[in-house]
């Protein structure tokens, strides 16, 4: 499996997204490489003359949509958005999520939290029968005393926290935050792990997205897989 295959499942997944949104909606923009190829379609559905608006996950993601022509909404106004769509870095078989492997998992999840709908387009390859093993749990902890978060957060999940560095200096999220990614052998319980992380003082958020999701878009070598999960 080649990387370009891989691209092309994730392209697949994130077309089908795209059928979701219809005229005049509010979309949710994520951010990622899949989430690249959904702003591409949505842009290609404003030309064609569809009306909608989109609020940006990133900066990164806000020069795209813009690139792509899809109108922004400041972030001044409370929203009001139909659909998100998103890509992740793992999913389990109940549609709960690791994200943040490009670091916006806070407007990520803020976003997510504010759609009426949360779709969201993987590779196969993404799919786990537990989270964590071989991708981190990315955390986003405030500057201030950060080493002392980062010590209940190891005595919490027995699991060594390490700084995210990028180009040897730490990266800092779009909000000014550092984020420690944690290598966890298993979550088994990952709705339990969420909430007792958000309990640690200088955590700002993780990323484990617990029960957000409503529908699953799938790419494999086999064609697109859609999972519904029922409204509750
Ligand atoms: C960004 O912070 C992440 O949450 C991404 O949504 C996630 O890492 C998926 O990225 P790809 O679509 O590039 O795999």
């Amino acid at each position: 499996m080649t990387s370009r295959d891989l691209d092309s499942f994730k392209r697949a997944a994130a077309l089908k997204a795209v059928e979701f949104v219809r005229d005049g909606m509010v979309v949710g923009l994520g951010t990622g490489s899949t989430a690249k190829h959904m702003l591409v379609a949505l842009g290609e559905r404003v030309r064609t003359g569809m009306n909608l608006r989109g609020v940006a996950t990133s900066q990164e993601t806000a020069i795209l949509a813009r690139e792509s022509g899809i109108p922004l909404i400041d972030s001044e106004n409370r929203w009001e958005i139909d659909v998100a769509i998103d890509g992740a870095d793992q999913v389990d078989p109940d549609l709960n999520l690791i994200k943040g492997g490009g670091g916006a998992l806070l407007k990520e999840k803020i976003v997510a939290a504010a759609a009426k709908q949360f779709i969201v387009t993987v590779d196969h390859t993404k799919q786990v029968p537990v989270l964590g093993g071989s991708v981190p749990l990315p955390i986003e902890v405030i500057p201030f005393g950060w080493r002392n978060t980062a010590r209940e957060i190891e005595v919490l999940t027995k699991s060594r926290p390490v700084l995210r560095e990028r180009d040897g200096v730490p990266f800092k999220t779009e909000a000014g935050h550092l984020i420690v990614d944690v290598h966890i052998a298993r979550i088994d319980r990952p709705g339990e792990l969420e909430t007792a992380l958000n309990l640690i003082p200088g955590v700002v958020e993780t990323g484990l997205f617990v029960g957000r999701t409503n529908v699953l878009i799938v790419g494999t070598p086999q064609g697109v897989h859609t999972l519904h999960v029922p409204r509750q």
